[in-house]
């Protein structure tokens, strides 16, 4: 049995067939509309979202298969203090495959150690979100057809966007990825990612400022500053504005760069993107549904 935790838990080459197959999903939907049939997906969620809950939920039902859940920890039996250990077990009984999310780094690992059914990491705290990394390279894949050689720009929150920290992970894997990190001060990428960049030698660089760097982009990854895991809300408040992608930004970039964004976008990618064919966020949701029902596919050994 086989969870996923994060994204370096497949290797390359079974991204690739994954990604293939979700790709397969995409062209032909009707022929996965009953693979799943008579089975269960639980999505067990302690911490807010939207995309990643619904997504897991569509693909699922896309997949012909059921969903039964929790969107709340208060919700749930954890609000009678239950452990995550022991949910997992009862939750085993109940269900073929499990997305958790949690907002304590390590929870969802730490279900799947005590689970009899695949466990996958929805998100955990500021660390890990397999499942969002998997659709930024489908995104890519598709949308660029290949996912080496690509000079990325991160920006916003680098050091709360757990997003941005499991991206980095997974794209180190491939050859000519050239990192540009983008940030104020107070929210750079932490020093365990920098420290494993130099470590393998990887190009990148750390600004400021967004639109000095804009021209050299061939991905643009724009990330929402983490509100949730400030201490203080003067901090945030101070922050939260710092980056506005807005069209006078955009003139700057390659005809072709990608914005990505993977959502829900507050102030940082101003409307007037949306209409820019560069701009790739909505069609990013889109392939985090394909993705996922490839990925249960491959978990339930359907594939
Ligand atoms: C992200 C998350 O939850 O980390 N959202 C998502 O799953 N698409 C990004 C965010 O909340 O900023």
């Amino acid at each position: 049995m086989r969870h996923l935790m994060t994204p370096l838990d497949f290797s390359t080459s079974e991204l690739d067939a994954l990604f293939d197959l979700a790709s397969d999903v995409e062209r032909f939907p009707e022929k996965y509309a009953h693979a799943c049939d008579g089975k269960i997906l639980a999505t067990c969620f302690y911490e807010p979202s939207t995309r990643t809950r619904l997504s897991f939920e569509s693909a699922m039902t896309r997949l012909g298969g059921r969903v039964i859940g929790f969107a709340d920890a208060n919700s749930s039996s954890a609000a009678k203090g239950e452990s995550v250990s022991d949910t997992i077990r009862v939750i085993s009984c109940y269900a073929d495959i499990c997305a958790m999310r949690h907002p304590k780094e390590g929870a969802p690992m730490v279900a799947s150690e005590k689970s009899r059914i695949p466990v996958i990491n929805a998100g955990d705290g500021g660390h890990y979100h397999p499942t969002q990394t998997l659709t930024d390279l489908l995104t890519i894949r598709s949308l660029k057809g290949r996912l080496d050689n690509f000079t990325i720009g991160l920006c916003g929150d680098l050091k709360f966007g757990r997003t941005v920290h499991s991206l980095i992970n997974a794209l180190v894997r491939y050859p000519g990825t050239k990192f540009i990190f983008i940030s104020p001060e107070e929210l750079r990428v932490p020093d365990y990612i920098t420290e494993m960049l130099k470590e393998k030698n990887i190009p990148f660089e750390e600004v400021i400022r967004l639109e000095d760097v804009m021209p050299q982009l061939d991905l643009l990854y724009m990330t929402r500053v983490q509100k949730e895991r400030f201490f203080n809300e003067e901090d945030y408040v101070r922050l939260k504005d710092f980056y506005v992608l807005d069209t006078a930004k955009m003139e700057l970039a390659k005809s072709d760069m990608l914005v990505l964004h993977p959502l829900p976008r507050v102030n940082e990618i101003s409307v007037e993107v949306d209409d820019d064919p560069r701009a790739a966020y909505f069609r990013q949701a889109q392939y985090g549904v394909y993705v996922r029902m490839a990925l249960i596919l491959t978990l339930l050994g359907l594939a």
